[in-house]
């Protein structure tokens, strides 16, 4: 694992972009794992400008986010589909087709998730994943459970993950108690990875990350068992490492 620590937010999300930037740069047709949440706006904010620049283009570029929540229109402010369209994918010259998200409006949702699988699969795998972390040490909505799924599938929230969540949602009662997300093999499967993390708050989770045991109680503690894993953090979270 190797460990990237920045002086604040926007130098740990110029970096995050410059990796992704460099990906696209050396394979156009790169396959992008992308994350939402907080965390990765300034990222998307940098490789905007960058794409602005003519620095970097989108065009041969496919995308699979990591997560939905189940049964949010995509149309509604707080879906994943939402937020992509509005901080990312409406900014750069992405072809729509190219761009992925579990579809959590899916009547058969068992067979959405095994689409969303094929799909990844037959784009030939993702080559840099980017994710962020909960401060419970989720990663996508893989919570920390005695279980974890390897596959994409529909998973149940934690009480934490809801109240922590409930900040971009008028009252706690809106946030869907469900999700689809991409399972922890998907994400260990990508031939790279990189996890953002900013702030205090998320110091615990990248502790455990890194130092902590294997265990399915924080699922983000599994990116030790990969090859190619780089966290890019800011002082804060780096902050009891
Ligand atoms: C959300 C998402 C995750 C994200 C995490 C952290 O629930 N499903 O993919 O990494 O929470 O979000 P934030 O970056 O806003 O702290």
């Amino acid at each position: 694992m190797r460990i990237i620590v920045e002086e604040d937010y926007e130098s740990m999300s110029k970096r995050a972009a410059l990796f992704v930037a460099s990906q696209v740069i050396l394979k156009p047709d790169s396959v992008l794992g992308l994350a939402t949440g907080s965390t990765p706006l300034g990222m998307y904010k940098e490789l905007i400008e960058m794409y602005q620049r003519s620095e970097v283009d989108f065009s041969e570029v496919i995308t699979f986010n990591l997560d939905e929540y189940y049964q949010l229109p995509h149309d509604d402010a707080q879906s994943y589909h939402y937020f992509m369209k509005e901080n990312f994918f409406k900014h750069i010259n992405i072809k729509e087709y190219n761009t992925h998200l579990p579809d959590g409006m899916a009547a058969d949702i068992e067979e959405e998730c095994r689409k969303y699988e094929r799909a990844i699969e037959s784009s030939g795998g993702i080559d840099l994943q980017v994710l962020g972390i909960g401060e419970n040490g989720h990663i996508g909505f893989n919570e920390p459970a005695e279980k974890l799924n390897v596959y994409t599938g529909l998973v149940n929230l934690t009480e934490e993950t809801i109240k922590v969540n409930s900040r971009f949602f008028s009252s706690v009662e809106e946030v869907p108690t469900k999700a689809v997300t991409v399972g922890m093999g998907t994400i260990l499967k990508a031939k790279r990875i990189i996890l953002l993390a900013s702030g205090e708050k998320k110091a615990e989770a990248i502790r455990d990350t890194v130092n902590g045991h294997v265990t399915t109680q924080v699922p983000s503690s599994f990116l030790q068992l990969h090859p190619d894993v780089t966290l890019i953090l800011d002082k804060a979270a780096a902050s009891l490492l």
